[in-house]
């Protein structure tokens, strides 16, 4: 009964903004999963949904000027509305904030302190508020030291910057399972796909010695209470990752399709960066709940651009919604799917876009359909002959290829390798293309004796896209049933024992067909494609406007005439020591374009330990200031110096500008 249970699940996407082809990839490539098991014959579960809880979108909720519930019920409307553009198949959409979750993680959370696989401690770390991720030192992409060399801040790998938090928190015991954990790695080598990741994940965070993780927030609110000490809220990944579980009914009355599909073949979907959460937290979490682990984490890489990560402050953020606006659904699904090589990360680029939809889409799958209608009609009056086996010389190959294709496509759609699944479904498509050239059907219908040749290579041309149609559907539906309307045939409902040979009798195609995909002009759709990109780059909305800036003064502020009374000069350093028995003042001897030197005393030691780099240097200096003794010497004077919190600079001006020049 398990066995043809299949359930699939996306990542739960943080609402924290506008979604862009990244997150529009896995959940495509989710369903495409479904629909392909699905045509298998299996009973599939897609889930996906929303992480709405966290600091990142209690921050975005109070910028927006609204609270984190009336924020994410609006961003949840949203993505909702995408997918319905994508035509994502998905059987739930679960929110972290759906009461049934929320119900569950906090029991989950009570049940795991009492067996005591949370406990109490205290936590201090590098924070990222954006990723919702401690680092420590060593796994910050760039660290920000003080002149002391102490680590004031740095910069996550995301990008983001950190922050030092250190609270109360409580923890989750790794650590008693990370030999449970080996043991099943190896029990399972085909758990992580692709291959190698799943030694990644063991060299970087499991032999130097996992670690317990925090999984308690006292810094903000917006999560789910611990029951028993509400000032802490379970950490989003925890509460995330339970959404597998809880989206089928587990904890609930209802469980009925997690009893269902938790026991039957579980897949995950996941971004690389996100691999570490659900290879080692998730199934730790799992077998702390006694409860069976999935079958299989399937990790993918990155869309990026030529000039790296997506982002807004770049200009180079693409949107789904403009994609399927402009050139339709399909050719998005397939680029997508068709780009992104398993195990590395792909570069969207616009002339790639644009160049597959016209070569791979309109000019090889488009122009067979198109022809192939178009001679049946002209030579046939658009019925199709029947299927008839090794007529001409090309029959026994393009047969064969066929075979090959349909195999190699359900090997890398087992694999869940989409790439080579289309590449397998498009040597086929380059292969009929070739038939028709190989046989030349204008040729044939000058000849009445070659009527049987010419009516072969029809029903051979006919069934070549029956099968192609079937095969791009999980991908591609529109298309699908495009061509098969044209055709004049039904959906298989099955991509089981698919063949070139089963094509039905008396078909007839549609007199006229229309193209299935447009042509583009490449250039002015590789410009148009670049001018969104930009169109989402932010703009500087505020207009400045001097006399609406508020200004901040760490002083009362004065008159011109006030200011009037000071008089500032350059002043050249001729000598300068330290002050015995001072470790705060130094001692200058200046030229400020007076006859004779001045001496100024000025408690700045401690900034310049090498005193003497000062010589020679220009300063400003308040020439007017009353003079006054300080440790038994005479100061005529004030030099001027910049602070800012600990450190101070003198301000020193151009070696050019004469001594005594009056600065004003
Ligand atoms: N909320 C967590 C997931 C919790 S799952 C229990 C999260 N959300 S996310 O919105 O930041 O990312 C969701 C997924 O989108 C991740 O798998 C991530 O890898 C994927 N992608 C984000 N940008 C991407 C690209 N540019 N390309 C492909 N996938 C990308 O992490």
């Amino acid at each position: 009964m398990t066995e043809k249970n299949f359930y699939i699940t996306t990542p739960i996407y943080y609402p924290s903004g506008k979604l862009h082809i990244g997150s529009a990839y896995t959940t495509i490539a989710c369903d495409v999963l479904a629909r392909y098991k699905r045509l298998m014959g299996y009973d599939v579960f897609y889930l996906t949904g929303l992480d709405e809880h966290g600091q990142k979108i209690q921050t975005k909720a109070a910028e927006a000027g609204i609270t984190p519930q009336e924020y994410v019920d609006g961003m949840a409307d949203e993505v909702k509305k995408l997918w319905e553009l994508l035509d994502i198949s998905y059987d739930k959409f679960i929110r972290t904030t759906d009461d049934y979750h929320e119900t569950v993680v906090a029991e989950v959370f009570e049940r795991l302190l009492a067996q005591d696989d949370i406990y109490l401690g205290e936590y201090s770390g590098w924070y990222s508020v954006s990723d919702e991720e401690f680092f420590t030192e060593s796994q910050l992409e760039e660290v920000f030291r003080d002149e002391a060399g102490k680590v004031t801040g740095g910069i996550a790998p995301s990008g983001h910057e950190v922050e030092w938090v250190s609270e109360e928190s409580y923890f989750l015991r790794l650590s008693k399972y990370a030999n449970r954990l080996v043991a099943f790695f190896k029990e399972r080598p085909d758990f992580i796909q692709p291959d190698g990741r799943m030694n990644e994940i063991v060299k970087n965070f499991i032999e130097p010695g996992l670690e317990d993780l925090a999984v308690s927030r006292t810094s903000f609110t917006w999560g789910v209470p611990v029951p028993s000490n509400p000032k802490h809220v379970v950490y989003v990944w925890i509460d995330a990752l339970l959404n597998y579980a809880t989206a089928l009914g587990y904890g609930q009355v209802n469980h009925a399709n997690f009893d269902k599909f938790w026991n039957g073949t579980v897949f995950h979907m996941v971004g690389k960066d996100i691999l570490r959460f659900h290879s080692i937290y998730w199934p730790i979490l799992l077998m702390m709940l006694d409860l069976p682990l999935p079958e299989r984490l399937i990790a993918h890489g990155w869309f990026v651009m030529k000039d790296g990560k997506m982002s807004k402050s770049k200009g180079n953020v693409v949107y789904p919604d403009m994609l399927v606006e402009r050139y339709g659904l399909d050719p998005l699904r397939y680029y997508l799917m068709r780009s992104l090589p398993v195990g590395s990360d792909g570069t969207f680029t616009p002339e790639d876009y644009v160049g597959r939809i016209n070569y791979e889409l309109a000019n090889d799958l488009g122009n067979l359909l198109n022809r192939t209608v178009a001679m049946v009609n002209k030579y046939f009056d658009g019925q199709v002959p029947t299927y008839a086996e090794n007529v001409t010389a090309f029959d026994a190959d393009l047969a064969q290829v066929a075979a090959e294709a349909i195999a190699e496509y359900h090997k890398q759609m087992d694999a869940v390798d989409y790439p080579r699944a289309l590449e397998a479904v498009w040597t086929l498509i380059a292969r009929t293309n070739k038939y028709i050239d190989e046989t030349a059907p204008w040729l044939l219908a000058k000849d009445e004796d070659k009527r049987s040749e010419l009516a072969a290579v029809m029903s051979h041309l006919v069934a070549s896209l029956r099968v192609v149609a079937h095969l791009i559907e999980p991908f591609m539906m529109t298309t699908s049933a495009a061509i098969l309307e044209q055709l004049g045939m039904e959906k298989a409902n099955s991509l089981e024992n698919l063949a070139l040979a089963d094509l039905p009798a008396d078909l007839r195609v549609v007199t006229k067909g229309q193209p299935i995909f447009p042509r583009l002009e490449m250039d002015e759709e590789i410009a148009y494609i670049k001018e969104q990109m930009a169109a989402g780059k932010p703009v500087v909305e505020k207009e400045w406007k001097p006399e609406e800036v508020e200004l901040t003064l760490n002083r009362k502020e004065i008159k011109f005439d006030d200011f009037e009374k000071v008089e500032i000069r350059v002043a050249e350093v001729k000598e300068v020591k330290k002050v015995e028995g001072s470790d705060k003042l130094l001692q200058f001897r200046l030229d400020a374009g007076d006859k004779e030197d001045r001496q100024i005393l000025s408690g700045i030691a401690k900034y310049y330990p090498n005193e003497q780099e000062l010589v020679g240097k220009k300063v400003q200096i308040v020439a007017n200031l009353k003079p006054r003794k300080m440790m038994g010497h005479i100061s005529q004077g004030m030099i001027l110096s910049a602070e800012h919190g600990d450190s101070v600079t003198l301000l020193t001006v151009d070696a050019s500008v004469p001594n005594g020049s009056v600065i004003g």
